[in-house]
């Protein structure tokens, strides 16, 4: 007979109950193999158990990021964003997202959604992890993102007519070629569909918001998605992408970042999540233009940076769903956590904010029973900090321990 699998537990002060909302004390997680069996608060230790020790920290959930690119990071253009982007194959992007998939569990984030990568980059990485080849997160991975031509999801846009690039993107017309494009996506080891509803602010169409696909289209997206399984999110900043999107039965709409009234209320109706990467503003602002990026994408972010946070403020108000999501990639990799800050200083508790990312987020993914929370039958992804993450959740951004599926991935509390 095969030897039982081994069993260890981890203790710590507190544990942040994600389900209910509180905080409960002396808590001990055994694991069997990659997952927990049993949390108790007894302070008993079953014989045979080997306990990982870790003081005064208190224990969250993994944490769970909806919307990353790990196959870039804006640290790459060291010069000017022209010259990276020309220079740039997706060469590059294998070679350097096992750095960011690193960095981004290292920071606590056990569990990302890839919403969008050329040429199925995404796939090999997701794949290499599962394999256990190179260290990183759970993901799950779109592919390339659909997109109109002349759109977000389409990267010669602004460029001379005679320049095309030869990576497999998702840019698709009109409801066959989109459900081509959604078949094609799956067919290559897609977990979820993104498509592009509305402009955006880092690539070069005028606008920020308007509506990039008909009605017509989005249905057809979300039709053909649903009927392989998949999952879909929209990227949409304006009013009347975002309802549009939701209209077709989207998911999730990323970005959100000009919802209106109606919008609140049909996001409501249709049970879709809003994530809104609230962190984002104060990186482009900082640092975008220094990069050589043309001014009018540093204008477009000023149109929808603030309206995004006070939109934010009204989502939480009204009682939306809401995910956990940064679009990390377009700033640095491991900075994922500082968007919890800018959650709670526009309207939520920390609690709330650890909710986003956490069983909120795992529902999106449909991964409740696996990750999210700490409870039997689920994963051992689990994080620990030194502080209170309930008064400061900033210290969020100082995760001292990583688990995942029950090996220690880091562990430097100081006991
Ligand atoms: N990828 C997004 C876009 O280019 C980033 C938007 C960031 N701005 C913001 N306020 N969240 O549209």
């Amino acid at each position: 007979d095969a030897a039982p699998p081994a069993r260890v537990a981890v203790r710590a002060a507190h544990l942040v109950d994600v389900k209910d909302g509180t905080v409960r004390d002396n808590p001990l997680v055994i694991i069997e193999g990659e997952r927990i069996t049993e949390v108790r608060y007894d302070g008993q230790v079953p014989a045979g158990v080997n306990v990982i020790d870790l003081g005064s920290a208190t224990l969250l959930p993994g944490l769970i990021d909806c919307h990353v690119h790990l196959t870039g990071d804006p640290t790459e253009v060291k010069g000017d964003y022209y010259e990276a982007m020309l220079k740039r194959s997706s060469f590059d992007s294998a070679i350097l997202s096992p750095t960011y998939a690193k960095r981004t569990l290292d920071a606590g984030f056990t569990t990302v959604r890839n919403l969008g990568a050329d040429d199925f980059v995404d796939v090999a990485l997701r794949n290499a992890i599962d394999r256990g080849d190179i260290p990183g997160p759970r993901m799950l991975v779109s592919g390339p993102p659909l997109g109109a031509t002349g759109g977000h999801a389409d990267g010669t846009t602004g460029f001379s007519p005679w320049i095309t690039f030869h990576d497999i993107d998702g840019v698709a017309d009109g409801v066959d070629a989109i459900r081509h494009r959604v078949r094609e996506n799956v067919k290559h080891g897609a977990d979820v569909i993104k498509f592009m509803a509305s402009a955006g602010v880092l690539s070069m169409e005028a606008s920020v918001g308007a509506p990039q696909y008909s009605q017509e289209e989005m249905n057809a997206v979300v039709d053909e998605a649903h009927r392989w399984g998949k999952k879909v999110a929209a990227h949409a900043h304006g009013a009347e992408a975002i309802k549009m999107a939701i209209r077709a039965g989207v998911d999730s709409v990323e970005h959100s970042s000009m919802i209106d009234e109606e919008g609140l209320k049909l996001a409501k109706q249709h049970g879709t999540y809003l994530d809104f990467d609230v962190y984002n503003d104060d990186y482009i602002l900082a640092e975008y233009a220094k990069k050589g990026f043309p001014a009018s994408t540093v204008e477009k972010e000023k149109l929808v940076g603030r309206l995004q946070r006070e939109n934010f403020q009204r989502a939480v108000k009204a009682g939306e769903k809401m995910a956990f999501g940064t679009d990390a990639g377009v700033y640095p990799h491991g900075w994922n956590a500082k968007q919890f800050a800018v959650m709670t200083k526009w309207g939520m508790t920390p609690m709330q904010a650890v909710q986003a990312a956490t069983v909120n987020a795992a529902d999106l993914l449909g991964m409740t029973g696996k990750v999210g929370q700490v409870a039997p039958g689920y994963y051992a992804d689990l994080v620990a900090v030194s502080g209170d993450p309930m008064k400061d959740v900033a210290q969020l951004e100082h995760v001292g321990f990583v688990m995942k599926g029950g090996a220690v991935e880091k562990n430097e509390i100081k006991r």
